[in-house]
């Protein structure tokens, strides 16, 4: 399938599965490589990356945890400037490693207030691993530790990103086609 309609929109083949794989699977192995014994916690970033959290699991090889936090920024197309925490941290996070997993980092408003959290909170290290990277649309400054694929600043959908709550069914992933 190279086009999708989602709602009022068209969309077209951007990233086919085996390379989000072959990208989850190098992130694995780097993480394997660079995490043992520290027993990292693995907070992912609902409702979005809980398709490459399973995948990138599924290949950590160290002792870890993995916990959910439920953040939204996004209405439709575009980020609404604020973050509302919809479902929280039971951990104590306090002295761990700590790895946020988010599906993308676009502005980096979600990465930041997850970060002042877990500062606050007093995580010992706070790792990000992001599967896709807006770099022209970022204005944090926190280090994005681990990276899958480097991505334009164009809208996408697909592996748990959606357009208006749709499309994170799709096994690829898929750009908005401009008309
Ligand atoms: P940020 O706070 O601007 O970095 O946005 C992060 C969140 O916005 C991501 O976790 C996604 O849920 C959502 N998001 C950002 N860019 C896109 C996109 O291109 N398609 C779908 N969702 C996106
Ligand atoms: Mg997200």
């Amino acid at each position: 399938m190279s086009t999708v309609t989602i709602k009022d929109k068209e969309f077209e083949l951007f990233i086919q599965s085996q390379d989000i794989t072959s990208a989850v699977n190098s992130m694995a192995a780097q993480m394997n490589a660079e995490l043992q014994s520290s027993n990292p916690l693995f907070l992912a970033i609902l409702n979005g990356s809980f398709l490459f959290a399973a995948d990138l699991l599924r290949n950590i090889k160290v002792e870890c945890e993995i916990s959910f936090v439920k953040l939204s920024s996004y209405q439709g197309m575009a980020t609404t400037g604020n973050v509302s925490q919809l479902i929280g941290m039971n951990e104590d996070v306090k002295g761990r490693t700590v790895v946020i997993l988010e599906d993308i980092v676009d502005t980096g408003i979600t990465l930041e207030k997850l970060f002042v959290d877990l500062e606050r909170k007093q995580a010992a290290s706070i790792k990000v691993a992001t599967l896709l990277f807006k770099p022209d649309a970022y204005t944090g400054n926190r280090n994005i530790d681990y990276v899958g694929i480097e991505v334009p600043n164009n809208f996408l959908v697909g592996y748990g990103l959606d357009y208006d709550g749709q499309g994170r069914n799709l096994e690829h992933i898929y750009t908005l086609i401009k008309k």
